[in-house]
C-alpha cells in the first residue's frame, strides 16, 4: 500500500526506508537503516526528483502513481546517477514513456553506463539553466563530488525549495515524521549524519564548501536531501555544522582515543591516559578499540574531535593491523587540522610510535603533542607518570591553557 506523504503545497514525499540493508554501499553498517528520498511535485507539468533503490521499488512505484492522481509524469530530474537513487530510473520510464529526463551530461552518460542506453528523451542541464514547469522554476546548481562529479542541485525560487542529492543526508530510516523539527534530529541523528558525511562526501571538502557558497545567497524554506529528515526550520545550525565539517574543522574541542591492544596492556595504557584526561579537567574523551569498533564510526569520531591519541602494539615490525586501516582511512579523507599524541607499545623492537609519526606528521596541518610514550610489553611505573605528563599537555592543549 502507498505512504505518500505531503511535503507542503504541491510537493509529495514519495521514498521509502529500508532497515533490513547490512551494509550500506557494501561497506557502511546501517543498523538504524537507511531512508531513499524521492519527491513528486505537482505543477503545470508533474515533476520526479531523483528515484530510489532498488530494495524498494515496489513501494516507491506505487508512491508515485499514487502522488500523480492519475497524471502523467513530465520531467525526471536526476540529481545523482548512483544506483541507490537512480536503480528505479528504467522501471520509470518503462511506465512513463512521455518523461524527460534532465541531469547534467555526465549523469546522462552514467545512465547509459548503468541502464546499457541512453533514455530516450533527456536533456543536458548544466549550472545556471531554468526550467518553468507552471506556477515553479527549476534552478540548477551544479555540485560536482557530493558525492560523485555529476552531481547537481536543484533550486525552486518561487518557494525556496532546494534538492540536494546526498548533500545533507543522513544514515538512519525515518519512522514516523520525516521533518527534521519533528524529529530529535541531534539526540538520534546527528552521530549518522557525521558517519554519513564523513564516510561518504568527506573527502570532497573543497567541492561542498564551493556549494555552500552557492547557497549563501539563496532563501530556504525547505531542503530535500535523498537520505535522512527533510529541513524546513532549523536548517541553520546544520548548515553551520556542515560548514565545519566541510572545513575540516573540529566540531569539538575534546580527545579521542585509538587503541590496538593484543593482550590489554595498551589498553591498560589507553584507559589510564582517559582517566588522567578527565581527572585534568577534559570532559569530552572517548575510546575506541580499534580491533572490534567499525572503521566508519572512527572516522567520524576523529574528525569530529579536535585531539586524537593513537596508542598501538608493534605487529610484523609494523602497525597493528586495524589501526594501520584507520590511519590509512583519515589519510584518504583528507584528515588534517588536528593535534594527535602517540603510545607506543612492543616487547622487542617497538616501532609502531615512529610509523605512525610519518604518517600523520606528512598530513595538512597536523601538530603531536607531547613526547610518545613508550612501552615495552606492560605499563611501568615510568609509563604511567609519562602518560600523566601526556595527559597534562593535552589537557592544557584542549582547555586552551597553552
Ligand atoms: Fe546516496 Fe551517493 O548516493
Amino acid at each position: 500500500m502507498y505512504n505518500t506523504i505531503p511535503l507542503a503545497e504541491d510537493l509529495f514525499y514519495v521514498g521509502a526506508s529500508n532497515r533490513r540493508l547490512s551494509l550500506f554501499e557494501g561497506a557502511y553498517p546501517v543498523p538504524r537503516g537507511v531512508s531513499y528520498n524521492s519527491y513528486l511535485l505537482i505543477d503545470g507539468k508533474t515533476v520526479l526528483f531523483d528515484t530510489a533503490d532498488a530494495s524498494v521499488e515496489d513501494l516507491f512505484l506505487e508512491n508515485v502513481e499514487r502522488a500523480l492522481g492519475g497524471r502523467e509524469l513530465d520531467y525526471l530530474v536526476v540529481h545523482h546517477a548512483e544506483p541507490d537513487h537512480s536503480a528505479c530510473v528504467c522501471r520509470i520510464l518503462e511506465r512513463y514513456p512521455s518523461a524527460v529526463v534532465l541531469a547534467s551530461a555526465k549523469a546522462i552518460q552514467m545512465l547509459k553506463n548503468f541502464c546499457g542506453e541512453l533514455p530516450a528523451r533527456s536533456v543536458a542541464v548544466k549550472e545556471g539553466d531554468t526550467v518553468s514547469v507552471g506556477k515553479y522554476t527549476l534552478q540548477f546548481i551544479s555540485a560536482p563530488m557530493i558525492h560523485w562529479p555529476e552531481v547537481m542541485f536543484t533550486y525552486i525560487p518561487e518557494r525556496e525549495m532546494l534538492f540536494t542529492a546526498d548533500a545533507f543526508g543522513t544514515f538512519g530510516a525515518l519512522d514516523g515524521s520525516v521533518f527534521a523539527d519533528e524529529l530529535h534530529f541531534e539526540r538520534d541523528f546527528l552521530s549518522e549524519a557525521r558517519r554519513y558525511y564523513f564516510n561518504i562526501v568527506g573527502k570532497y571538502g573543497a567541492q561542498v564548501q564551493s556549494a555552500l557558497k552557492k547557497l549563501s545567497d539563496k532563501p530556504l524554506s525547505l531542503v530535500c536531501p535523498l537520505h535522512g529528515p527533510v529541513w524546513r526550520s532549523g536548517f541553520s545550525s546544520y548548515l553551520e555544522t556542515y560548514g565545519k565539517w566541510s572545513a575540516y574543522l573540529p566540531e569539538e574541542r575534546g580527545v579521542v582515543i585509538f587503541y590496538a591492544s593484543v593482550y590489554g596492556h595498551t589498553k591498560n595504557a589507553a584507559e589510564l591516559l582517559a582517566s588522567a584526561l578527565a581527572a585534568e579537567g577534559v570532559r569530552e574523551v572517548r575510546t575506541y578499540d580499534v580491533s572490534v569498533t567499525h572503521g566508519s564510526e572512527m572516522l567520524a569520531e576523529a574528525f569530529r574531535y579536535s585531539h586524537a591519541v593513537f596508542a598501538s602494539v608493534t605487529l610484523n615490525a609494523g602497525i597493528f593491523p586495524a589501526m594501520e586501516q584507520l590511519i590509512n582511512e583519515l589519510k584518504a579523507h583528507n584528515f588534517q587540522n588536528r593535534k594527535y599524541a602517540i603510545i607506543e607499545n612492543g616487547s622487542w623492537a617497538p616501532q609502531a610510535g615512529a610509523l605512525i609519526e610519518a604518517q600523520l606528521s606528512a598530513l595538512k596541518n597536523t601538530e603531536k603533542v607531547g613526547e610518545t610514550v613508550k612501552m615495552i610489553s606492560a605499563l611501568s611505573e615510568q609509563g604511567a607518570a609519562d602518560l600523566r605528563v601526556l595527559a597534562k599537555n593535552i589537557a592544557d592543549d584542549v582547555c586552551g591553557k597553552i
